[in-house]
C-alpha cells in the first residue's frame, strides 16, 4: 500500500475569515461635485477585498454584501441581519473570525449593538476609512488588511467585537469618532486602544476579560423601541422632552452637561416623564469622564439611570435592547448599565 505523505508537511491551513461588507466610505468613489466629492458604498465587499494585497495570504476569505449605503443610513434592520448573521457564523462555526467593513460615522453604534447582543467567543472586527476607496491617499485597505489579520489571529479568539483602525485595536465600549476628517479619527478618550496591529503580530494589552456579561436576545422585529437623544444647553427648555414623549419615545437619553446635568425645568420634565413609564438615562455631552448617580441631581428620587462611562449615542443602543428585551425598571436598568 502507498504510504502518504506524513501530516507534518502539510502547510498549516489558513484560519478561515468572512467578510460581510455594509458600505461606507471604505467603498466610497468619487463624485464630480467637487474636488474632494465622494459618494460612500459605491464599491462591492469582492472589489475590497481583492483591492488588498496579499490578504488571501492572510486568510482563507469569503466575503458576503449585507448592505452597501453610508452609515448615515445604517438601520436597525441591517443591524439584525447582521447580529444574525454572524450569530450563525458563531454557532455553525463557519469561521474562525469575521469583519465587517463598514462607514466610520455609525460604526461605534453598530459595533456596540453587536458587542451586547453577540458572544465574545470569535472575533468580529469592525474597520472603515476616512478616505474613498479611489482617492489616492486611500486608508481602507491597510485598514481592511489590519482587521482581517485581527480578525485571524488566535490571540484574538475569546475577544468578541473588536474595532480596527490604522494599527489600533479598540473596545467597542469605550471607542468614538472624534474628527470630522481626519485619517486619525478615533478614540478611547480616557483608556487607549486595547492592542497593536504589526506587520507581523497582534498584541493585546491585557488578557482577555475571563467572564462576560450574558448576550441580550437578538431582537426580531424592527422597529426597536423608540428612543431619543435630547442634547442639553444653556437656556433650554423642556419642549425636546414633551416633545420625545408626545413622539411615543419609550426612553430618553439626555446628552447632559458636565455630570449628566440639565437645567432644573428639564429635570422636572424627565421626572415627569419617568412617571408616565418613560426610561430616563441621564449621559453626558463631555468627551470624557462618567457620569455617576446622586451627585448633583437626585436619581434615586427621580427614577433616572446614570450612563456611567458610556456616551449618548451609545447608552441609547443599550437601552433600546434592554427594553426590547423586557428590561424597564430603573433598577434592572441601572444594573445593566453598570455591568456594560
Ligand atoms: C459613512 O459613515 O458612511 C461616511 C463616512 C465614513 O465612512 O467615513
Amino acid at each position: 500500500m502507498a504510504k502518504t505523505a506524513p501530516d507534518v508537511l502539510s502547510p498549516e491551513p489558513l484560519p478561515r475569515v468572512i467578510v460581510l461588507a455594509t458600505g461606507g466610505t471604505i467603498a466610497g468613489r468619487a463624485d464630480p461635485r467637487s474636488a474632494v466629492g465622494y459618494n460612500a458604498g459605491g464599491v462591492t465587499g469582492e472589489q475590497l477585498v481583492a483591492s488588498v494585497p496579499g490578504l488571501d495570504r492572510l486568510a482563507a476569505l469569503d466575503v458576503e454584501q449585507i448592505a452597501n449605503v453610508a452609515s448615515q443610513d445604517m438601520s436597525e434592520a441591517i443591524w439584525l441581519a447582521l447580529a444574525a448573521r454572524i450569530r450563525r457564523i458563531i454557532d455553525w462555526d463557519e469561521a474562525d473570525g469575521i469583519v465587517i467593513t463598514h462607514g466610520t460615522d455609525t460604526l461605534e453604534e453598530t459595533a456596540f449593538f453587536l458587542h451586547l447582543t453577540l458572544p465574545a467567543s470569535k472575533p468580529v472586527a469592525l474597520t472603515g476609512a476616512m478616505r474613498p476607496s479611489d482617492a489616492p491617499d486611500a486608508d481602507g485597505p491597510a485598514n481592511l488588511r489590519a482587521a482581517v489579520q485581527a480578525a485571524a489571529s488566535p490571540q484574538s479568539q475569546g475577544r468578541g467585537v473588536l474595532v480596527v483602525m490604522g494599527s489600533d485595536i479598540y473596545d467597542p465600549r469605550r471607542i468614538v469618532k472624534t474628527h470630522t476628517t481626519a485619517v486619525q479619527a478615533f478614540e478611547s478618550p480616557e483608556t487607549g486602544p486595547v492592542g497593536a496591529v504589526d506587520p507581523a503580530t497582534i498584541r493585546y494589552f491585557a488578557p482577555a476579560p475571563a467572564a462576560r456579561r450574558a448576550p441580550l436576545a437578538i431582537p426580531q422585529t424592527v422597529p426597536l423601541p423608540r428612543v431619543a437623544i435630547v442634547y442639553a444647553y444653556a437656556g433650554m427648555d423642556a419642549a425636546p422632552i414633551t416633545h420625545a414623549v408626545q413622539n411615543g419615545a419609550r426612553g430618553i437619553v439626555l446628552a447632559g452637561l458636565g455630570n449628566g446635568n440639565a437645567p432644573q425645568v428639564v429635570l422636572t420634565a424627565l421626572n415627569r416623564a419617568t412617571r408616565q413609564g418613560v426610561a430616563v438615562v441621564r449621559a453626558t455631552r463631555v468627551p470624557a469622564g462618567e457620569v455617576n448617580r446622586n451627585v448633583e441631581v437626585d436619581d434615586d428620587a427621580s427614577g433616572f439611570v446614570a450612563a456611567g462611562g458610556l456616551n449618548p449615542q451609545k447608552a441609547r443602543v443599550l437601552l433600546q435592547l434592554l427594553l426590547s428585551n423586557g428590561v424597564t425598571a430603573p433598577a434592572a436598568l441601572q444594573r445593566a448599565f453598570d455591568e456594560v
